[in-house]
């Protein structure tokens, strides 16, 4: 079975977008691929060298992800600071990548721009802590965004240096993953095209009822249709993609003719789409409760996660090892 692996941001709780993009197709990977997904706590140093409480925000993550569906029997979920084994390999990685490449790459210039007074080793390295994430599981597909792909570049040369330097073929170059159609575009409610964080257009799935209604009712819209049939402005359409994601085939129809024949009043689109998103998020909202109450089920689940990571890269280390010259025991 392929290995696919997933490196998650420790940024903030999940919202309706990730859920409808990436969280939803990571459920369906875990059926489909030897799937490892972890949350990289190392890679947040770069940039928040005394994180807040990351113990904490760790779990919160691991409640979500599980509450959406993730199986710590299918797939192994972990943290990256649980798995010491990724330092010795990125180690090595460092001793085969060059200054020159590091340097060029634009999330790097981006974040030393940011924060002029720590442009420290690790933000340099980012890449290569990247790259052995993702190596010592051999992992052949990650799924990542746009933003990551000259990551996933140097990954990639990593895996052929390493490869070529020592005559092996140890470390397949691994392929971005794009999802399929299942992954879905959602839209913010303040008329933006995309739902996100630093948009602030977002709705959480452990925001509760009344916060959800009070979002929704509050999405922008405009003076309402003012001639049959006609297209619908962004804003407007934002409304019914979302319907369209959360609420039946029927009622999507039933407020697409009131728009096609401009009797739609919008307060009522509002009501019903909070109505399906509350009912959509209820029972996720309920499982990540439930989840985030029991620490002691979340550090069993995080446990269960390293030791099978662990192993994996123990044994990718144990070669590694050898084919350097290092002694293995
Ligand atoms: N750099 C990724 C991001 O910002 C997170 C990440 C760290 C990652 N290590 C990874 C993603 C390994 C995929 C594979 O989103």
């Amino acid at each position: 079975m392929d290995i696919v692996l997933s490196g998650i941001r420790p940024t903030g709780n999940l919202h309706l977008g990730n859920y409808y993009g990436a969280v939803r197709s990571f459920v369906k990977m875990q059926n489909e691929y030897n799937s490892f997904f972890f949350i990289a706590d190392w890679h947040s140093l770069t940039t928040h060298p005394r994180p807040q409480d990351i113990q904490q925000s760790a779990r919160t993550i691991l409640a979500e992800y599980l509450a959406c569906g993730l199986d710590p029997e299918k797939a192994t979920i972990y943290v990256q600071s649980d798995v010491p084994e990724t330092i010795e390999l990125y180690l090595y990685l460092n001793m085969n990548t060059y200054i020159g490449e590091l340097g060029r790459v634009t999330t790097f210039k981006e974040k030393a721009r940011q924060q002029p007074d720590n442009v420290n080793a690790g933000l340099f390295t980012y890449p290569t802590l990247m790259a052995a994430d993702i190596l010592q599981h051999r992992a052949k597909f990650v799924p990542v965004g746009k933003d990551q792909e000259q990551n996933m570049e140097m990954a990639r040369k990593c895996a052929r240096r390493f490869n070529n330097i020592y005559q092996t073929e140890l470390f397949p170059e691994p392929q971005n993953f794009y999802f399929g159609n299942e992954a879905l575009k959602v839209p913010g409610l303040d008329g933006s095209g995309k739902m996100g964080k630093s948009e602030g257009n977002c709705i959480y799935l452990c925001d509760d009822e009344k916060v959800v209604r009070k979002k929704v009712m509050r999405a922008v819209t405009d003076n309402g249709p003012q001639e049959m049939n006609s297209p619908k402005p962004d804003v407007i359409q934002n409304l019914f993609t979302l319907l369209h994601i959360v609420s039946d085939e029927e009622t999507y129809k039933y407020f697409d003719e009131k728009w096609n024949d401009c009797t739609l009043r919008y307060g009522d689109l509002k009501k019903q789409l909070a109505e399906d998103m509350v009912r959509t998020l209820n029972p996720i909202r309920e499982r990540i409760e439930e989840y985030k109450s029991n620490t002691e089920l979340l550090d069993k689940i995080a446990r269960m996660g390293a030791d099978k990571a662990r192993e994996s890269a123990a044994a990718t280390l144990r070669e590694v090892r050898k084919i350097i010259g290092f002694r293995v025991y």
